[in-house]
């Protein structure tokens, strides 16, 4: 811990996901930033086990989940809680799935998670990754605002032996937003080459099987194994792909817990999200964090 210094820690990790559009962290050093930031033992610890508590998912039968919406708030150094809407991802955003353009609608994040500080502590972690990062520029999207919304999933994917588990059964795709950030909770049961990430140039079609796509457009690829091992994608410059999750022991389940942090500028009229982009602040469960000093004079 002594030689660990936090702001020289994420400049790199920032100047990294800058020239690379893509960057992986270590969930030891991730633990570090969090427990800087505040978070204790016991948020540690709940973290891990958050994801007893999802539902199931509205359109994925391998799948559990919970999400809810936060802003960024660069202009005043503030991450709020906003209040629910619909959720919808169209081909449009390279997304080619049965549910593609699909209003969902899922269960809340509560309290359970949006207290923990070590939640709390990855959203300032990409706050401060994202913050001034230039980036392609998605269509219909306002890049003049100083607000953000960021979608965070806690989801669950399970497989059984009757049934495997996708994370992306959507291929190679893009998330829709401008920075995806994906973290991991837990696993159990899994083998060793499941859930694998993998990134690819833009060039490669939509919805290709991870195992089934042109290895020239292959740029990396990653795979979270332990508890906060994290990834950032800079969503529309590059694509992803993951495997499967398989079972090590074939006869009970394997579960793979992860959050995933989407975050993108607001959509304009004629953007599929336009009509589900409140910034209203969540009334029932509200939370408003003021970003520590490295972040708001960042
Ligand atoms: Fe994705």
């Amino acid at each position: 811990m002594a030689n660990f210094n936090v702001n020289v820690f994420l400049a790199d990790v920032k100047s990294t996901y800058i020239k690379e559009k893509f960057v992986s962290l270590d969930g030891d050093d991730v633990v570090k930033v969090v427990r800087e930031l505040g978070a204790t033992d016991e948020d540690l610890d709940n973290l891990k086990t958050v994801s007893n508590n999802l539902f199931p998912d509205p359109t994925l039968p391998f799948r559990e989940s919970r999400n809810g919406r936060f802003e960024l708030d660069f202009a005043n150094s503030k991450l709020n809680r906003i209040e629910f809407q619909p959720f919808v991802l169209s081909v449009g955003e390279d997304f080619v799935r049965h549910d593609s353009g699909m209003v969902r609608s899922f269960r809340g994040i509560g309290d359970d998670l949006q207290l923990n500080r070590a939640f709390q502590a990855l959203l300032l972690l990409k706050a401060f990754i994202i913050k001034g990062v230039k980036m392609k520029e998605r269509p219909s999207l306002n890049y003049s605002s100083d607000s953000l919304v960021s979608t965070v999933f806690n989801l669950r994917t399970i497989t059984t032996p009757d049934l495997i588990g996708e994370p992306a059964l959507e291929g190679v795709h893009a998330d829709g937003v401008d920075h995806t950030m994906t973290t991991m909770l837990g696993k159990e049961n899994l083998t060793d080459d499941s859930a694998i990430t993998f990134i690819h140039d833009m060039r490669e079609k939509n919805g290709t099987r991870w195992n089934e796509v042109n290895p020239n457009y292959r740029l990396g690829q990653a795979q979270h194994k332990k508890f906060l091992d994290t990834l950032l994608i800079v969503d529309h410059e590059i694509k992803h792909s993951l495997s499967p999750v398989h079972s090590m022991k074939k006869d009970i389940r394997s579960t793979r817990d992860m959050l995933i942090f989407f975050t993108r500028h607001p959509a304009v009229e004629g953007h599929v999200s336009h009509s589900y982009d409140s910034f209203n602040l969540h009334k029932e469960i509200p939370l408003s964090i003021d970003y520590p000093n490295f972040i708001a004079a960042s």
